[in-house]
């Protein structure tokens, strides 16, 4: 048998993958949820980031992490180029252990727990800078929207599209100072606006799903965030579409250094962000439009937790219930 012939097969389309993953934002939401309310992020997402790192000691991949908590000597685990994993197939891994440290931290709506899996390679390598996104979810005629046109036109023909009146399109962003003309121009073009606080990776997916009434996602937030909700929004059949955004040339040469041979400032496709078959998973820490949160009962704990494949296009929402009595408890 050739060497090549020998090697693991790549399996980021393995049905079962996406049960360990689930494993692995169950283990981070169960130990963030030990902290909501307490005011205190950082230490929120010390537990998620442990707790995470761990889980993913049993599962049998050799990843590296491509978007984590930072470079080496910024962050002691799940830092960009760390290995994990027990050993097996080569896969490149998104995690945001603990996304929404704030609203993890203040006991408020949204923070989750997120991991996304694809082939080698195929992961936008995006440096910790703001990114323009547009999301809008299936079923909808190709670039129906456009990242670089009037947000005005986009909700018209977006309503067009949808067949709603404009007055019904609801458009969801960070609420943030620069997102100030974007939501007076949605506005003024007749249709409605939601505003977080904080967490746009479960924004950008409620825009994918049909029982949430959000029709599209826009504004800028975290690039990181950016490639897992990219993962979330392949497996959904959504559309997106977003762009680097940079503060100083620094900051451009550091994205130019992580994706040598591209041009920093292009226009990002949903495949430029996450192509290949991908893998997702996301377990609510507190309870918001996507998830319901950690239910700590004297058992233990419940946890609810949307895994979805993008080969399958199969979204799956499971219900965890987690049993301190028993000896495998926080051992995933
Ligand atoms: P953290 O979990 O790192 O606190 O990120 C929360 C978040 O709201 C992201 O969801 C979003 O992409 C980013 O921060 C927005 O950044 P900013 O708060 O600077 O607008």
């Amino acid at each position: 048998m050739s060497e090549t012939s020998a090697a693991p097969k790549f399996s980021v389309s393995d049905r079962n993958l996406a049960l360990e993953l689930v494993r692995v934002t169950e283990a981070a939401a169960v130990a963030s949820s030990h902290w909501t309310g307490r005011g205190l992020k950082n230490d929120a997402d010390g537990a998620a980031v442990e707790a995470m790192r761990k889980a993913f000691d049993t599962v049998a991949i050799n990843g590296t992490v491509v978007i984590g908590e930072g470079e080496m000597d910024e962050a002691p685990m799940l830092y960009i180029g760390e290995k994990v994993g027990a050993g097996g197939p080569e896969m490149d891994i998104a995690v945001d252990p603990l996304e929404g440290t704030t609203l993890c931290a203040k006991d408020m709506p949204n923070a989750l727990t997120v991991v996304a899996l694809a082939e080698k390679g195929k992961f936008l390598h995006a440096p910790d800078v703001y990114m323009e996104k547009l999301v809008v979810g299936p079923g909808l005629p190709e670039d129906v929207v456009d990242i670089d046109a009037p947000i005005g036109v986009n909700l018209k023909n977006l309503a067009k599209a949808l067949k709603k009146d404009i007055g019904e399109v609801l458009l969801c962003a960070l609420d943030r100072d620069r997102h100030q003309e974007m939501i007076a121009k949605t506005r003024e073009a007749g249709a409605r606006v939601r505003l977080f606080s904080d967490g746009d990776v479960a924004a950008a997916i409620a825009a994918c799903l049909p029982t949430s009434s959000v029709d599209i996602f826009a504004g800028s937030g975290g690039a990181p965030e950016g490639v897992l909700a990219a993962a979330a929004v392949r497996c959904t059949g959504g559309q997106m579409q977003a762009r680097l955004l940079f503060e100083d040339d620094e900051q451009r040469e550091r994205a130019r250094l992580m994706n040598p041979g591209k041009d920093p400032d292009r226009r990002l496709g949903l495949y430029d962000l996450a192509d290949g078959e991908v893998l997702f998973s996301a377990t609510g820490v507190t309870s918001g439009f996507l998830l319901e949160g950690v239910k700590r009962v004297p058992s233990g704990a419940i946890t609810h937790t949307l895994v979805m494949r993008s080969k399958s296009g199969t979204l799956r929402f499971v219900e965890g219930h987690h049993n301190y009595n028993t000896k495998t408890w926080g051992a995933y």
